[in-house]
């Protein structure tokens, strides 16, 4: 017992005292060293002791083993800055563990409907705009030949914008565009013909929701200026759109309408997709579902855009994209996409 006294002494001095790791290894291999270390000598002749002696030198040798391996190890990593086996293996991070997966967003069917529409217009030469939301009564109304106090106002509710002082200038005076036909003019004073153009974007209307009607709704204007342009090409152009994006044999009518901007006017319904022409609760039981309005452009929206009278032709239509979209998914509530179920959205 006091020569192993005396041995835990003189170990923990030398590994406090040594300089460099080489020597701490010499150490490690003076004291514990299985060939010449002291201690493991007194481990060794433990079996010649008597079994009374045998177990308290035993424990204590090897206390004292353990605690020399453990003072050398905290010694070299110091030393070394880096880190003993024993530490790294507390640190360890199980990196076998699988990672929790990140959920991945999905396109929103009114989003999937509009990229879905671009791609078919843009390969036909169309441009793809968009305009102001906040709008001007003059872009909204007055350049559609919407003159103020003319009751064909009355077939847009709109939501206007409060202003102090009210500005006399229909230029100036702000709503929330009530369609998309806003960007007609605004698109023609800053294009030279002939062009064609797509302009897919929310419109608003101040008027009481329902299964078929919001306060918001995406809206496609489709404007085309050229100079030999007929109800023909209309008519090629939404058929086009309405097979590629609903059936191939989607059947389309043109009813005849008033819209001030356009002579003459439709009213375009679609074959109801959703019962295939037999009536059901998406087209109010007639097979047919009212999906855009459209005509030939008036002379005096040409007007209102500078352009010299009989110089070009135009046509002009104005699609509901929520109606497209709850055609071909069978949505029976148009009001579902904007309020945001998750239960509703992840079906798409
Ligand atoms: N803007 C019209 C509407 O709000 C639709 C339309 C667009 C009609 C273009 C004719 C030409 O209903």
């Amino acid at each position: 017992m006091h020569a192993l006294d005396a041995l835990s002494r003189e170990a923990r001095e030398a590994i406090r005292s040594a300089a460099s790791v080489d020597e701490l290894r010499d150490i490690e291999l003076r004291y514990i060293g299985r060939k010449q270390g002291k201690l493991t000598a007194i481990l060794r002749g433990l079996k010649d002791l008597p079994t009374d002696e045998r177990a308290i030198v035993g424990t204590k040798a090897n206390g004292l083993r353990i605690e020399i391996e453990k003072l050398i190890a905290e010694r070299m990593s110091a030393m070394k800055g880096a880190h003993t086996r024993s530490q790294l293996e507390k640190e360890a991070i199980d990196i076998s563990l699988p990672s929790r997966r990140a959920s991945r967003g999905h396109i929103h069917p009114l989003t999937q409907i509009r990229r879905e529409a671009e791609k078919v217009f843009v390969p036909m030469g169309f441009e793809v705009v968009d305009g102001p939301h906040v709008e001007s009564e003059f872009y909204n109304f007055d350049s559609l030949n919407i003159p103020i106090d003319h009751p064909a106002r009355d077939f847009w509710d709109t939501f206007w914008i409060r202003q102090h002082p009210r500005p006399t200038n229909p230029k100036q005076r702000l709503l929330l565009r009530t369609h998309t036909s806003s960007l007609q003019v605004r698109y023609m004073q800053s294009h030279q013909p002939p062009f064609r153009m797509i302009a897919p974007g929310p419109v608003y209307r101040y008027e009481a929701s329902d299964a078929s009607h919001d306060s918001e709704f995406v809206n496609m204007e489709g404007l085309i200026v050229d100079k030999d342009i007929s109800v023909s090409n209309l008519k090629y152009i939404l058929l086009t759109f309405f097979r590629t994006l609903l059936a191939k044999d989607v059947e389309i009518r043109l009813r005849p309408s008033f819209f001030p901007f356009v002579e003459p006017g439709f009213e375009i319904d679609v074959s109801c997709q959703a019962c295939r022409g037999k009536g059901c609760a998406i087209c109010k039981q007639t097979g047919w579902l009212e999906l855009a309005g459209a005509g030939m452009v008036h002379d005096e929206v040409f007007r209102a855009a500078g352009y010299v009278k009989n110089e070009w032709k135009g046509a002009a239509f104005g699609v509901g994209m929520d109606r497209i979209a709850m055609m071909k998914y069978h949505i029976p509530d148009i009001r579902l996409f904007r309020e945001n179920h998750m239960k509703f959205l992840e079906q798409f």
